[in-house]
């Protein structure tokens, strides 16, 4: 990332994080599948095959950062061990705890495709790996969300609210949290420590470019009742960058 220790810490803390995260939400999704109208089905299988490859495209990634000389294992662990605050409760948690983490997916990935800036610099694959996730992200933002609708049809728009509102509050807040604090530890590897390291992150994250800062409105709208991802339309980020894609010159 230009060079730049703390952006690159960043994207890897964030990198390192989603071969298990992406594994949770395909292994929820199928414990709702066969309750499903076909429909919805068919984007399922549509939904994993998405995040079955952004999967395998983010471990040669992650690899790529071990082969640099970071350590990323403990952040894979720092997931696994995130995640467990889901065992053992209804099933609908780990939708919730999907939605959630989904929408914080969407929220960066439309940051990240709107605003070319952030991305500006960076070498070419890489940028690439991260505009392709973040525009299937995007295209497959609200289906967790229907399925929920669906899951939860016999609840009271009440319960419904209030268990989407917490869970998303909690997790997110965990999932940012343990973003940061790899962030940093990756920042570590690198010599930078302390005050200063914090400082730098904290000026990345809200100032400028200040992703969070300019995130946080759209993001927060998933506390509101009646919430839907789509009701936030960046649909032609989607066309803008396959059209960009299919444009652009087949490298081998
Ligand atoms: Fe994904
Ligand atoms: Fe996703």
């Amino acid at each position: 990332m230009n060079g730049d220790p703390v952006a690159t810490a960043w994207y890897n803390s964030v990198s390192a994080s989603l071969p298990r995260g992406e594994a949770f939400f395909i292994d929820t999704m199928k414990n709702f599948r066969d309750d499903l109208p076909p429909a919805l089905e068919a984007e399922v299988r549509n939904f994993v095959r998405q995040e079955i490859n952004h999967t395998r495209e983010h471990i040669a990634f992650n690899r790529m950062i071990g082969e640099h000389g970071y350590d990323v294992e403990s952040i894979d662990r720092g997931i696994i061990d995130m995640l467990a605050l889901a065992d053992g409760r209804p099933r609908e948690v780990n939708l919730a705890v999907s939605i959630a983490l989904e929408h914080f997916a969407a929220s960066i990935s439309h940051e990240l495709l709107a605003d070319p800036r952030y991305l500006a610099g960076a070498e070419h694959e890489a940028a690439e790996l991260w505009r392709w996730h973040a525009t299937e992200e995007i295209e497959h933002k609200g289906l967790v969300h229907d399925i929920w609708l669906h899951a939860t049809r016999d609840w009271s728009a009440w319960n419904r609210w209030k268990t989407l509102s917490l869970v998303s509050l909690l997790i997110t807040r965990k999932y940012f949290g343990n973003r940061v604090r790899d962030a940093l530890g990756l920042m570590a590897q690198d010599g930078i420590t302390g005050l200063r390291a914090k400082w730098r992150l904290y000026r990345f994250l809200w100032a400028s470019p200040g992703m969070m800062r300019r995130l946080l409105p759209h993001w927060s709208k998933i506390l509101l009742p009646g919430f839907r991802p789509w009701s936030f339309d960046n649909g032609h980020l989607i066309r803008e960058y396959r059209g960009h894609a299919e444009a652009a010159p087949v490298t081998t």
